[in-house]
């Protein structure tokens, strides 16, 4: 069928006008938005003295560009990326809950291919695995898959990560990398055998792609597909052929002109599962693809290319741990360590608020809220909501009928409860302080504290909700604050519902899930 004829525009919200302008209908300025005549000049005391510290545009220029430079990606350093379109072709709904995998759903995407071990400006046609990382802005959020070019990886156990990881860049005294050093690549090879299925393919055909648009992708690791039940299954991902190598920038010229003349690339998505008992969560092997088909879901399709580099790839941020519902991490230790490292170097690389970057941040149907708020650069502060789960002003936890409260039982066991669940033990402690700790002047004294403060609470639900908690604790200490606040509070708890509490004390089932 036709691709979606639509751009990724939106996605820059304020960015756009920029990103569309022609340079001939812009006006140089200075950072603070004022236009300034002398972009060649600086300002000197007369013809051969010094500068001076009040020319503003000097300082401004060389101060930003001192500052140009962001910490490249530790590894996967040099790539290349582009816009597109997903679709599912064939539903997963059997499997997978997730809304993006019914059929006919489609989301934008953004895609960004690299090689791993060297640096921002190294070559495009080094021998070395390819990513293959994927952002899909589903309905319920990014859900970013962080894939490489083959199938299994050279370690099952992440604290070997970082070692191996030096041995490909630069060594301390040589200062010459992995591809050079080949001293420090097979000195950690030798020692680590479980490396070898990668090894091989490494070495063999496959070791280097002829650009990014001939390869397959795959996620590698096992992922739990949840769906409606509860019941989950394990994914893989794949397509294409590859062969041989030119020039540093090979897969990124091949790539971008590709996308200019119209032929763009694309790729089917599909599931591997299988019910049977191998080790799925071990990173140095395969699932037989004869024993274990794929199943196609769906296809993209990248048909964009970037207007600026920096902005749509560079600060783009691709997360294993950005998952969706009816998606899930299985125990493969690998996974799991990543699902930490990616955020960690995110913050660091990018800055805390990188989620707020147009081309990281989510494009959802509801308006999102979370509790997020300052640290640098915020510009999507939330506005006046309060910055706690306030009950005058509540947000809603629910968009959907599913219970996703299900979906990690069949991992874990029913492990997983709720810590903020209120039982009837959470007011026998207070009780006892109230009927044998407190002598008479210290529950006087306590009405009087409490009374005093609430005497400022704007919302009267609020006293009668917190009056009826006390009473749960003790009649006597409830109806002495209604009688010092004049308010009548609630019998008990039982009838009420909680923001963002789990009220296990409610005779109503339905108000016992939060919010
Ligand atoms: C990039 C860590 C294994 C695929 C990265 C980055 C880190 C990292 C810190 C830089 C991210 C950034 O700056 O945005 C790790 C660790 C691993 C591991 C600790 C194992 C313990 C893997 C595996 C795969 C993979 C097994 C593929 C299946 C990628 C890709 C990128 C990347 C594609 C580049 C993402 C982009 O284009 O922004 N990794 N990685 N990594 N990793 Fe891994």
């Amino acid at each position: 069928g036709s691709l979606p004829d639509r751009r990724n525009d939106d996605l820059y919200r304020d960015y756009i006008d920029d990103r569309n302008a022609k340079s001939q209908d812009t006006l140089y300025c200075t950072s603070n938005g004022v236009p300034y005549p002398h972009p060649y000049e600086s300002q000197r005391a007369g013809e051969n003295g010094p500068l001076l510290l009040q020319d503003f545009h000097l300082v401004d220029l060389l101060s930003h560009f001192d500052r140009e430079r962001i910490p490249e990606r530790v590894v996967h350093a040099k790539g290349s990326g582009a816009h597109g379109y997903y679709r599912t072709t064939e539903s997963l709904e059997d499997l997978c809950l997730a809304d993006i995998f019914k059929a006919g759903k489609s989301c934008p995407i953004t895609i960004r291919f690299s090689t791993v071990g060297g640096e921002s400006g190294s070559h495009d046609c080094a021998r070395d695995p390819r990513g293959f990382a994927v952002k899909f802005r589903t309905d319920e959020g990014n859900w970013d898959m962080v894939a490489n070019n083959t199938p299994v990886f050279f370690l099952r156990d992440p604290a070997k990560f970082p070692h191996f990881i030096h041995t490909q860049k630069r060594h301390p005294a040589t200062n010459l990398s992995g591809s050079d050093d080949s001293t420090m690549f097979w000195d950690y090879l030798s020692q680590n055998p479980e490396s070898i299925h990668q090894v091989m393919v490494l070495m063999g055909d496959r070791g280097i792609p002829d650009g990014y648009r001939f390869m397959h992708g795959y996620s590698g690791h096992t992922f739990k597909l949840v769906n409606k039940k509860g019941d989950w299954q394990g994914t893989e991902f794949i397509t294409q052929a590859d062969s041989a190598s030119k020039s540093p920038d090979h897969s990124q010229k091949d790539l971008y002109y590709a996308i200019e003349r119209g032929d763009f690339p694309g790729w089917d998505v599909a599931d591997l599962w299988e019910k049977e008992k191998i080790n799925v969560f071990d990173l140095t092997h395969v699932w037989p693809q004869k024993q274990f088909p794929l199943r196609k879901v769906g296809e993209f399709f990248l048909n964009e290319n970037v207007q600026n580099y920096f902005v749509e790839i560079e600060q783009a941020t691709f997360n294993p741990s950005h998952m969706v519902p009816g998606i899930e991490p299985s125990s493969d230790p690998v996974l799991q360590s990543r699902l930490f490292s990616y955020p960690d170097t995110h913050r660091h690389r990018v800055g805390k608020n990188y989620q707020q970057l147009p081309v990281n941040a989510p494009k959802v149907p509801y308006r999102m809220a979370n509790f997020q708020r300052a640290g640098n650069m915020a510009f999507y502060n939330q506005g006046a909501r309060p910055n706690y789960l306030s009950s005058i002003e509540p947000i809603s936890f629910r968009n959907r009928s599913v219970n996703l409260n299900k979906t990690h039982g069949h991992f874990i066991g029913e492990a997983i409860t709720f810590l903020s669940e209120i039982r009837p033990e959470d007011f026998r402690f207070p009780r006892e302080l109230w009927e044998r700790v407190f002598e008479d002047g210290a529950k006087e004294r306590f009405i009087g504290n409490v009374s005093g403060h609430m005497a400022n609470c704007s919302d009267k639900e609020i006293i009668k909700r917190q009056i009826g908690i006390f009473r749960e604790v003790s009649e006597d200490l409830a109806s002495r604050l209604e009688k010092a606040t004049g308010v009548k509070g609630y019998p008990g708890i039982s009838g009420l519902r909680f923001n963002g509490t789990h009220n296990g004390m409610a005779k109503d089932k339905s108000l016992r899930a939060a919010n």
